[in-house]
C-alpha cells in the first residue's frame, strides 16, 4: 500500500499554460481546419479591437504559407496602435493577461488568453518562437520570441530595432502543424468573409497558401464609437466579484465605495441598501467580510434599481448591417437593431438582426452567429442563436428553410458575452438573450414577408401576362371573325390592353 507521502511526492503545481498546454482543445483547437481558423480568430479579433479603441479604420493583411504537410505559416498585420516592446512579452508570451478581462467593455476578446493560446500552440507543434514586429509611431522593433510554459511568461530571444517609416501597427507571424487550409465553411477564407460582413469598416486582405489575392473592400467609412468602460449593475454582482472589488478599492467607506464603483446606487438607494441588509454603510470597505458581502447581496435581489445604463453598448446599427450583407449581392435586405435589455438580471446587451435574400445566397438559410462582431464559426450546436432559430416556424413568413435563399445575420452585443467555454464559439442558453434573438427574427421576417408577397405577387402577373400574350395571336384571329374587324388591328388592340393591364 502506497502512503500520504508516497503519493504526495507526485504533488505538482500546474502554471495556467501548462494547463491549456494539455487542454489545447478548451481553446478550441481541435482537428487541422478548425486549428488555422482559430489561430487567425485569435490574431485578427485583437487587431480589430485595438483598431476600435483607438478609433482608426482597421487596415489587416493576412497571409498562410505553406511550408510542408500539414504545415503552415501565417501572418496577421494591422494599422493599430502597436503594443510597446516592454509589453510584447506578456501579450504575446502569458495567458490571463491583457487589457480587456478586467475591464467591463464591449469588446471582442475578453479573458486575456486568445494570442498567448496561439503563441503556444505554435510552439507546441512545431517548436518554433513566434516573431512581433511592431511600432507604436516611432522606432519598429522585431522580437523572436516564445513562451516558458512553466513560468507562464514569454521569453524574447532576440530583439532587433528597425528604421521606421512612418509605419505603426503590429505583425504577428507564427508557424503552426496539424493544420490545414481550404475554403469549406470553416475555413479561414469564410472566417474573414463573415469579419467582413459584421465589420463593413475594415478593409481586410488576405492571400491564400497558393498566392490568390482576396480582397474584402470597406463598404463604410465611419469609424465605429469606442467602447466605453461600464460600471457593474448590482444586479449582475455574486458576492464573489463584490467581495474581490472591496479589497482592490481605494475607497474607503462602504457606502462611498458602493456608489462610485457600481452603477444605479443613489445615496437613497444606500440607506434602503443598509436598512435591508444591517450592513453599515459607514464601515471600512477594506472589513468587508464574506458575510457581509452576501447579505448586501441578497439585498440587492430584493430592491428594485433602474436598469443598467447601455450607452456603453455600441450595436452595429442597422445601415452598416446593410452595407456589410451587401457582399452577397441580395435582392432584398432588412436589418433590425433590438432596444438594449438585460440578462441575469444586470447585464446589458443588445441584439441586431439582418436577412439578406436572393443574389448569391445558396438554397437554404445560412446562419452567421457573431458575438461583439466577432464571427462565430464552431460549436453552432450549443448556441443560443442556433436554438432560438431553430424555434421560429419560417413558414409563416414564407420562408422555406431548405429552399429560400437566405443568409440570417445575428450579433449579440454585450459587456460580457457568456460565452459556453474558453474557445468562445458559442453562447450559452440565457433565456432573455434567447427571446430578444427570437422577436429580431420575427420583427424583420415581418419585412421580408412583405418583400416576398410582393414578388410573388408580381411574378404571378408576369406569368398571366406571359399566357395571355402566348394566346393574343389565336385569340385575335377568332375575335376578328367574330367582330369583321382587320386581323392586324383586333391583335394590336389585344396586345396594347395586355400591356396596359399588366404594365
Ligand atoms: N494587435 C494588437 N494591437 C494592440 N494590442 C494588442 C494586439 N493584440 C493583443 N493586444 C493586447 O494584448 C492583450 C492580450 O491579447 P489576448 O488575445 O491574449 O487577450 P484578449 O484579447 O484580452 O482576450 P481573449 O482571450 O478573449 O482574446 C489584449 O488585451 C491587448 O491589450
Ligand atoms: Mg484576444
Amino acid at each position: 500500500m502506497k502512503s500520504a507521502d508516497d503519493l504526495f511526492k507526485e504533488f505538482k503545481i500546474l502554471s495556467v499554460s501548462e494547463f491549456f498546454k494539455k487542454n489545447a482543445d478548451m481553446l478550441g483547437y481541435t482537428g487541422k481546419i478548425r486549428s488555422m481558423t482559430i489561430l487567425i480568430h485569435e490574431m485578427v479579433t485583437n487587431a480589430l479591437d485595438a483598431c476600435e479603441e483607438a478609433g482608426i479604420l482597421p487596415e489587416i493583411r493576412v497571409e498562410i504559407d505553406q511550408k510542408g504537410e500539414s504545415h503552415y505559416e501565417i501572418s496577421v498585420e494591422d494599422n493599430a496602435t502597436g503594443i510597446p516592446l516592454k509589453f510584447i512579452p506578456d501579450v504575446f508570451g502569458r495567458m490571463l493577461a491583457g487589457s480587456k478581462a478586467h475591464r467591463n467593455m464591449q469588446s471582442r476578446g475578453q479573458q486575456g488568453i486568445g494570442v498567448s493560446g496561439a503563441v503556444m500552440y505554435s510552439q507546441v507543434t512545431t517548436g518554433q518562437p513566434a516573431t512581433i514586429i511592431s511600432s507604436t509611431g516611432d522606432e519598429v522593433w522585431k522580437v523572436r520570441m516564445n513562451l516558458d510554459l512553466q513560468k507562464n511568461a514569454g521569453k524574447i530571444i532576440e530583439k532587433t530595432k528597425i528604421e521606421n517609416d512612418g509605419w505603426r501597427g503590429t505583425k504577428i507571424i507564427i508557424e503552426a502543424k496539424d493544420v490545414t487550409y481550404n475554403r469549406s465553411r470553416y475555413s479561414p477564407y469564410n472566417y474573414l468573409r463573415m469579419s467582413s460582413i459584421a465589420n463593413p469598416h475594415a478593409r481586410i486582405e488576405f492571400i491564400e497558401p497558393d498566392g490568390t489575392k482576396i480582397i474584402f473592400p470597406r463598404s463604410s467609412k465611419e469609424v465605429p464609437k469606442p467602447p466605453k468602460i461600464m460600471k457593474l449593475h448590482p444586479k449582475g454582482m455574486t458576492t464573489d466579484d463584490l467581495l474581490v472589488m472591496a479589497r482592490n478599492t481605494k475607497t474607503r467607506k462602504l457606502g462611498s465605495f458602493l456608489r462610485t464603483e457600481l452603477s444605479r446606487i443613489s445615496k437613497k438607494k444606500l440607506d434602503e441598501i443598509e436598512r435591508v441588509s444591517g450592513v453599515s454603510m459607514e464601515m471600512n470597505t477594506h472589513r468587508l467580510t464574506w458575510k457581509d458581502a452576501e447579505k448586501i447581496i441578497d439585498a440587492f435581489k430584493k430592491i428594485d434599481f433602474m436598469a443598467p445604463s447601455s450607452e456603453g453598448l455600441i450595436p452595429i446599427g442597422e445601415e452598416n448591417i446593410m452595407k456589410g450583407l451587401s457582399l452577397v449581392e441580395p435582392e432584398f435586405s432588412i436589418a433590425v437593431t433590438r432596444s438594449p435589455k438585460t440578462y441575469r438580471g444586470g447585464i446589458p446587451f443588445i441584439v441586431e438582426i439582418g436577412l439578406a435574400y436572393g443574389g448569391k445566397n445558396e438554397a437554404g438559410i445560412d446562419i452567421i452567429r457573431y458575438a461583439n462582431r466577432s464571427p462565430l464559426v464552431f460549436d453552432q450546436g450549443g448556441c443560443v442563436i442556433n436554438e432560438a432559430v431553430k424555434s421560429i416556424d419560417w413558414r409563416r413568413y414564407g420562408v422555406n428553410p431548405d429552399s429560400t435563399p437566405l443568409t440570417l445575420f445575428v450579433n449579440i452585443v454585450s459587456t460580457h458575452i457568456p460565452y459556453t467555454s474558453a474557445g468562445k464559439q458559442a453562447v450559452a442558453m440565457e433565456e432573455e438573450i434567447y427571446n430578444e434573438i427570437r422577436f429580431g427574427i420575427m420583427d424583420a421576417c415581418r419585412g421580408l414577408k412583405r418583400f416576398l408577397s410582393l414578388k410573388r405577387r408580381a411574378y404571378q402577373k408576369k406569368q398571366r401576362k406571359e399566357s395571355l400574350m402566348k394566346y393574343a395571336p389565336e385569340s385575335s384571329k377568332a375575335l376578328s371573325k367574330l367582330t369583321g374587324e382587320n386581323p392586324d388591328k383586333v391583335k394590336d388592340l389585344f396586345i396594347k390592353l395586355i400591356e396596359k393591364r399588366y404594365a
